[in-house]
């Protein structure tokens, strides 16, 4: 049955009330209220069945850089289509997969020269936790008590249960507290915020103190510090001060703690920089890649690691050294096929030369919405925006659920042509890379007018 035999009998909005669950969605609200559904895409905009369009004021969920039906990316697929669409990365390779494992070294911070392949962020960030615990028990000189992650207070790594372990966002975590690990978590550097009482002005560095606390104290159980490099973008878009991740390095080597980069979200240009680590020239243990691997067009991830590390698993097959995990699609030829298309519109394009002046135009566009009252804080990193939205701008209040203003500006902003959606208060905007100066201005304008609104209703 195709779609307009099915849209003759049911709509398919209808059909999705009745057998989809969706991902972190309340589906009673959901089936009470009338959703959009998406049927189409041309550059940075989304069409829905009724022919509306919508810009992709997100990036659908932080993973697309170049725009829907992209003609390079389209062609990539077809073309490997032609050969093969998957086969297993078990025990046989395959000609994407190998070619992009040397294309993306040839890209990361230097250091780093081994892929391992998955097929979401959450699966990369468990794969490096595995790795660094299993890395600690079996190299040269082990370190058996290396067997904690230290992490920061609000930080997010995926939704399986390891990279849940090591998150530290209440909201995601209470249900779950008895299945996960025991971590060590220190407070963020959360200036609007700060858990040290502290503002911008007065700023002590008291976050980085704490963290040097508790690596001397604690070193010797700790395996790695997994972390968001520069924006902690699902807390809030939290933006951490200058110098911060290279003191988190310093430490990280002084006290033989592996640093593992989360760079799922700010991979591949949202900073302004290939990787946020880049800013600092900082160079992790471990990396792990996803999101806008494949240019937002399907799903693969990947952990990076030094040489170093990928050494301490090589051994006999009897010693036990290998490291065993693995998915049936580790490797998807055409996804990975995809994921060379992205990297190379990149250089075709000098996308990240381009993002400089793009990074300019938001911030200059940002300035007039701190005379908005409820504008409590504007973070931004490169292409990543929150908007701290506050009931009470003196005291810093936040809003609760029920008063309905981050739903109202979310939906204000869906009804005047752009799609976001809203990490608790704080409004997203996360523009494909490839957005252009217009684009940019005609959604910073949508955002403006739906926050405005959103007060003024209130
Ligand atoms: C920093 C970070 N790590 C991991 C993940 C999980 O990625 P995925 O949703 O692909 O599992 C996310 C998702 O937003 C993320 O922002």
């Amino acid at each position: 049955m195709n779609n307009q035999t099915i849209l003759k009998n049911q709509t398919i909005e209808a059909i999705d009330k009745q057998y989809v669950w969706h991902p972190f969605t309340q589906m009673k609200e959901w089936q009470e209220e009338s959703q959009l559904v998406i049927t189409g895409g041309e550059g940075i905009r989304l069409c829905d069945q009724d022919g509306n369009w919508y810009y992709d004021g997100n990036s659908s969920m932080w993973v697309n850089l170049h725009g829907h039906r992209r003609p390079e990316l389209d062609e990539a697929i077809t073309h490997q289509l032609e050969s093969i669409a998957h086969s297993t990365f078990l025990g046989m390779t395959s000609p994407p997969g190998v070619l992009l494992a040397k294309e993306l070294i040839s890209i990361s911070p230097p250091g780093l020269t081994r892929v391992f392949y998955s097929d979401s962020g959450s699966e990369a960030v468990e794969i490096a936790l595995k790795i660094a615990f299993q890395y600690w028990q079996q190299r040269e000189n082990p370190v058996p008590s290396k067997t904690r992650f230290l992490h920061l207070v609000n930080s997010y790594h995926g939704d399986t249960i390891g990279s849940v372990s090591v998150g530290g966002i209440e909201l995601f975590h209470s249900t779950y507290h008895p299945m996960l690990f025991p971590t060590i978590s220190i407070p963020c550097p959360y200036c609007y915020r700060c858990p040290f009482g502290c503002d911008q002005n007065t700023c002590e560095k008291k976050c980085l103190d704490s963290l040097q606390t508790v690596i001397q104290e604690q070193h010797e159980n700790i395996a790695a510090f997994i972390i968001e490099p520069l924006v902690m973008g699902a807390a809030g878009m939290l933006t951490f001060p200058p110098g911060y991740l290279t003191k988190v390095r310093e430490l990280c080597s002084t006290y033989h703690i592996l640093l593992i980069a989360d760079e799922v979200a700010t991979g591949f240009g949202r900073t302004g920089k290939m990787f946020a680590c880049d800013h600092e020239g900082i160079c992790p243990d471990i990396m792990t890649v996803a999101k806008g691997l494949t240019g937002g067009y399907l799903p693969l991830a990947a952990t990076l690691t030094t040489e170093e590390i990928f050494n301490a698993f090589l051994g006999e097959p009897n010693e036990s050294r290998t490291f065993y995990h693995g998915h049936s699609y580790t490797g998807n030829q055409l996804a990975c096929a995809v994921a060379r298309a992205n990297l190379e519109l990149f250089r075709k394009d000098q996308i990240i030369p381009a993002l400089s002046e793009k990074i300019r135009v938001i911030e200059s566009g940002l300035e007039r919405f701190r005379t908005l009252s409820h504008v409590g804080e504007i973070r931004q990193v490169g292409m990543m925006v929150g908007i701290e939205l506050v009931k009470n701008p003196d005291s810093r209040e936040p809003y609760l659920p029920e008063d309905g203003v981050i739903k109202s500006v979310i939906l204000g902003a869906q009804h005047r042509g752009m799609i976001t959606r809203p990490l608790g208060d704080v409004i997203v905007f996360l523009p494909p890379l490839s957005s252009t100066l217009v684009e940019l201005q005609a959604m910073l304008n949508i955002l403006f007018e739906s926050i405005r609104s959103a007060q003024v209703i209130e």
